[in-house]
């Protein structure tokens, strides 16, 4: 398995967090929000965006793993990790790295929501929306892609090339 090609330099990716991290502080400035960062795909997304957030927040973070680790979601998740904060009442920012299937986001959002937060957003780096299997929406979005197996940023193949600094597509 190689780098076909990169679809997402360092520098794009840096721009575009720097603008959504200015949408979240003209919507946030006033609210302390709990960004709750979904591990560990989200990690490098989760600390570039919340440096680009000036005003108070707190940070927590969920685990979720679908079984099977291939290019293929197994559609069966599971919690790892919850949350250590009490939501209730709390503006919570889920911080995600892809919307792709949304089987996922469906069940950390269904999950949080149970927890009564104040509002619950979500703001994804990536969405694949032609994979969308459940009616799952993100109200921040990095860049939209197209329906290929993306790796890097955070994103793996394996457990492998989280630590590629841009994002990149897989060889076949
Ligand atoms: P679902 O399908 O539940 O997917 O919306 C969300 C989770 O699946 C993983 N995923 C990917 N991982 N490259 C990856 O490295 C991809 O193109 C990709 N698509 C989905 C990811 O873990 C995400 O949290
Ligand atoms: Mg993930």
């Amino acid at each position: 398995m190689e780098i076909e090609r990169i679809l997402l330099t360092q520098a794009q990716l840096q721009t575009r967090i720097r603008e959504l991290g200015a949408a979240l502080s003209a919507d946030y400035a006033e609210k302390t929000p709990v960004f709750v960062g979904v591990l560990r795909g989200a990690v490098h997304f989760f600390t570039d965006l919340t440096l680009r957030f000036p005003h108070p927040c707190q940070y927590d973070f969920v685990g979720a793993a679908s079984y099977g680790d291939g290019t293929q979601s197994s559609g069966q998740v599971r919690l790892t990790k919850d949350v250590m904060t009490d939501l209730k009442g709390r503006h919570v920012v889920v911080v995600e790295d892809i919307l792709d299937t949304g089987l996922t986001l469906r069940f950390v959002t269904d999950h949080l929501r149970s927890k009564q937060p104040a509002s619950l957003k979500l703001c994804v780096l990536l969405d694949k929306p032609e994979r969308r299997r459940a009616n799952v929406a993100a109200d921040y979005v990095g860049f939209t892609i197209p329906n290929e197996f993306v790796v890097g940023y955070g994103l793996d193949y394996q457990e492998l090339y989280r630590n590629l600094p841009y994002i990149g597509v897989l060889k076949p």
